[in-house]
């Protein structure tokens, strides 16, 4: 099967009532990983690569190995998406390659980590909805910022700074037209979110819950969405690892999203501690090895685990055969017509 528009995957995904993980990618292992999860639950996938990973992967890499998860998994619809795009260009080159998806953050500037004004936001987004939508690719915005930063990406801060407005995000909405948009909320990316189980003094649902009352049509996301597990942490630090107590974004408060809008969730950090520890176990307990199979292979299995459970705790399980993909080029028309058009405004007519 071809790879899919992400905004069919999250069209049907509203339709059904459920969430879709989006999975960060920056090697073959991963993606299996991804695709043998996807295949025991029979899933559709968002599949998807930040700068970071297309720069490690030298980008046509990466993009091959999707092509070759693709071609082996017929039945499993799978988008690819650009992960926090910081420019017009970025987003370019991203469609350039194949990607069916991108996301234009312009809650920062350029250089990934200043935060930059609403009407900047405002400009390069849409520029990249155009830009998108002419090829029948997807576009997520973001409004508000995150707190962290991973490999340079980010603001820092613990995310309370910068915590969505509902009514920015309404106009963000009406002014471009994405078709999915991330919200701040407090969670932040990376294993250091909250140190202690979160309430809603520093998890803000309420303000994704207002959001997605005034904004119906728009999919909304949840980056920084990990849970960091304390299975996970343990095993990392019991075969010499040193991550501090800490916690993540509950299961329930993501279920808790899915059922007021949230479409797209974002995971990365949960994968990389499930194949840390994997890799780690292995490291300490054979020290005699030195076959990467040896390794690679636990951490392929558990990162495939964690997969399989969130597109459980999800919903996406059981739904990869719900729908005949439409081809890009449809999805261009369909946009160009207005049948696509997300903008309150006109979606609501
Ligand atoms: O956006 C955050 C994702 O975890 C990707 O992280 O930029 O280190 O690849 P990265
Ligand atoms: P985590 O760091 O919580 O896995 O978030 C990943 C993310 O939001 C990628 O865009
Ligand atoms: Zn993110």
């Amino acid at each position: 099967m071809p790879l899919v528009s992400m905004r069919q995957l999250l069209d049907e995904a509203a339709k059904g009532g459920y969430g879709v993980g989006a999975f960060n990618v920056n090697d073959m292992e991963q993606i299996q990983a991804i695709m043998m999860a996807a295949k025991q639950t029979k899933s559709p996938v968002i599949v998807q690569a930040s700068r970071g990973a297309r720069a490690f992967a030298e980008d046509l890499y990466l993009f091959k190995l999707i092509q070759a998860a693709a071609e082996l998994n017929p039945d499993i619809p799978i988008a690819m998406h650009q992960d926090h795009g910081n420019s017009f260009e970025t987003c370019r080159s991203a469609i350039a390659l194949g990607y069916t998806s991108v996301m234009m953050d312009g809650s920062l500037k350029e250089d990934g980590k200043t935060p930059s004004t609403f009407d900047e936001n405002v400009d390069v987004t849409r520029r990249v909805v155009d830009y998108a939508h002419e090829r029948g690719v997807t576009v997520e915005g973001e409004i508000g910022v995150l707190g962290g930063v991973e490999d340079g990406h980010g603001a820092g801060g613990s995310g309370l700074e910068h915590i969505t407005d509902p009514d920015q995000a309404v106009e963000f909405a009406e002014r471009t037209g994405v078709d999915a948009l991330a919200i701040a909320i407090g969670t932040s990316h990376g294993a250091y979110k909250f140190n202690k189980k979160p309430d809603g003094s520093v998890l803000k649902m309420d303000v994704l819950i207002a959001i997605h009352k005034r904004l119906p049509y728009t999919h909304l996301v949840m980056h920084g969405s990990s849970s960091v597990p304390k299975e996970l942490q343990d095993i990392v630090n019991k075969y010499g690892g040193s991550l501090k107590p800490t916690w993540g974004v509950p299961v329930e408060e993501i279920q808790l999203g899915i059922r007021n809008g949230v479409r797209k969730v974002n995971v990365d950090t949960d994968n990389r501690l499930a194949i840390t520890g994997a890799i780690r176990k292995v490291f300490a307990e054979t020290p005699e090895k030195f076959d990467p199979r040896d390794y690679m292979k636990p951490a392929r299995e558990a990162m495939a685990k964690v997969v399989s459970e969130r597109m459980t705790e999800f919903g996406q399980a059981g739904h990869a055969g719900d729908y005949t993909p439409i081809p890009i080029s449809k999805m261009a028309e369909d946009y160009k017509s207005g049948k696509l058009d997300t903008r309150p405004s006109v979606a609501a007519h």
